[in-house]
């Protein structure tokens, strides 16, 4: 079991950053707003983005508590790298989004590349309320303009690992959030 404050990967030192008790409550508080926002939707249609999107996921969706579709997409544009590489794989199989009410749900959205790139493929299937929910954002380093409805914490341009996100696949399951130092 890990909960230092420093997490080690190769020669990365990561700093804890957000604790999850502050997450907890930062899940509660989005979670009651879409829950509002969404109250004429029978069912919402989740679309969660693969891989780091799942822990945020789990943990809004049971929040939220509402009669639920979950889709899963994958995205990839990092490999092992620490910067996005720009060139964005989206899997989004056969989908059919049309009159529902769909949120996207998505660990954190850095250039902004691979959001934009998945609004622009899900768009054009006319979804009755299509929204983004982002459980980090780092707007200093947007490259495309993006409409982001929730957003858990807007955080510095530093890599970020825990609750999820990974670097090169490590660091997943810290139940807080660390930064690279
Ligand atoms: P973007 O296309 O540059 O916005 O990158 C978004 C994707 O890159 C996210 O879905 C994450 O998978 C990954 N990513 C961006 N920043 C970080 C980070 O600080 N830690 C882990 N993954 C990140
Ligand atoms: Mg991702």
């Amino acid at each position: 079991m890990t909960d230092s404050d420093t997490f080690l990967i190769n020669e990365y030192v990561f700093k804890k950053k957000i604790h999850a008790d502050s997450i907890k409550e930062k899940v509660e508080e989005l979670a009651s707003i879409i829950r509002s926002d969404y109250k004429d939707a029978d069912t919402i249609t989740y679309i969660i983005v693969l891989k780091g999107a799942f822990v945020f996921a789990a943990d809004l969706i049971r929040e939220i508590n509402v009669a639920s579709e979950i889709i899963f997409i994958d995205a990839k544009s990092y490999g092992m790298n620490l910067k996005s590489s720009g060139k964005v794989v989206l899997d989004i199989g056969d989908l059919d989004l049309s009159g529902k009410y769909v949120l996207i749900i998505e660990d954190i959205i850095d250039s902004g590349q691979t959001m934009a790139a998945l609004i622009k493929e899900l768009s054009t299937q006319k979804p009755k309320m299509m929204e983004i929910a982002a459980f980090l954002s780092k707007t200093e380093a947007r490259e495309v303009a993006l409409d982001i409805k929730y957003v858990g914490y807007e955080i510095p341009p530093d890599f970020v690992i825990g609750y999820g996100l990974d670097y090169a696949e490590q660091g997943r399951h810290l139940p807080h959030i660390y930064s690279k130092i």
